[in-house]
């Protein structure tokens, strides 16, 4: 297994998962139709939950349909390439029926330009930091394709300089923030998801044109809550080879809560995180709940 973990690659500045980077050239190819959903995130910011709720959206609650198939099939991931274990986020994108959901934790200058050409609404969910942080790096430990971590202190400064895959949160966060500006995103948090599902969840139902009565939004809710999605064998990423995700590690479901880092961020981490959240936050009109 080890033999898949492989330093981090850089493509156009960005350090990027040794396996997807040769597929880079590839992404930036990439036919989108204008009817694509992105769903774009930092890693580790909810995209699996956010994933499921708009494939129920779409499909208008109706949970057997939603079972269909596992969710990286039914929202592939644009620039995940295993060679030789699995087809690529693209080859399954091809074979997707419209309206497609497309996965992607690209950073925003690497994101293919038709999807901009195209005019395809996006969904972003951001997460606070100190808990991206801290599920990034349980991540890491059971994903095989990642670098493994040595201690959670020397992974914490690699995830403030922005040396872990998809490089700097700061800077993915506040580009997709600024995007907004001038294309249809919808950013959303992940904090406000978990606080009140019903009025995030009526935000992606307008944003996607979709009428759905509150008993379908109460569905939604509980079919994709932490619980359910921990349970369910087609989202909670058991399907994959123990090759490349080894959940006795760490479960790709792991705890699904906000306020996490509070276990593991030290006083002298959490001061130190907080002044560099300070300076690198202060160009940018994006804010966090700071009572999480
Ligand atoms: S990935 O690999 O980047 O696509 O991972 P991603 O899906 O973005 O993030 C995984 C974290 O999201 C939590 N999760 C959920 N939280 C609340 N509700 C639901 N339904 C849900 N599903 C997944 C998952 O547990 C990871 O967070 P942590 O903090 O590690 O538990």
């Amino acid at each position: 297994k080890d033999v898949l973990r492989k330093n981090l690659k850089m493509v156009h500045g960005y350090p990027i998962t040794y396996a997807f980077a040769n597929n880079l050239e590839k992404c930036e190819q990439f036919h989108s139709r204008p009817d694509d959903i992105v769903i774009a995130t930092y890693p580790k910011s909810g995209t699996t939950w956010l994933s499921e709720i708009v494939d129920m959206v779409l499909n208008d609650g109706d949970v057997e349909k939603c079972k269909r198939d596992v969710i990286t099939v039914k929202v592939p991931m644009l620039e995940m390439a295993i060679p030789g274990l699995t087809i690529s986020g693209i080859e399954q994108l091809e074979k997707n029926p419209s309206p497609r959901l497309v996965k992607t934790h690209l950073p925003i200058d690497l994101l293919p330009k038709s999807f901009w050409q195209n005019n395809c609404k996006m969904i972003y969910l951001a997460r606070n930091a100190k808990d991206v942080a801290v599920s990034y790096y349980h991540f890491d430990l059971m994903n095989n394709l990642q670098p493994l971590p040595s201690t959670w202190e020397e992974y914490l400064e690699n995830f403030i300089t922005g040396n872990v895959a998809y490089g700097s949160w700061f800077n993915h966060v506040k580009s997709w923030w600024k995007k907004k500006e001038e294309h249809p995103i919808l950013f959303l948090h992940y904090e406000d998801m978990k606080e009140n599902p019903k009025q995030e969840i009526k935000k992606i139902t307008r944003f996607l044109e979709k009428n759905l009565n509150d008993e379908i939004l109460d569905d939604i809710i509980c079919h994709t809550s932490f619980g359910m999605m921990k349970n369910n064998p087609l989202v909670n990423y058991t399907h994959l080879s123990n090759t490349v995700m080894d959940h006795s590690k760490s479960p790709f479901m792991r705890k699904g809560t906000t306020g996490d880092w509070k276990n593991y961020f030290t006083v002298a981490q959490n001061e130190k995180f907080d002044a560099i959240y300070k300076k690198e936050m202060c160009d940018s009109t994006l804010q966090f709940r700071t009572e999480i």
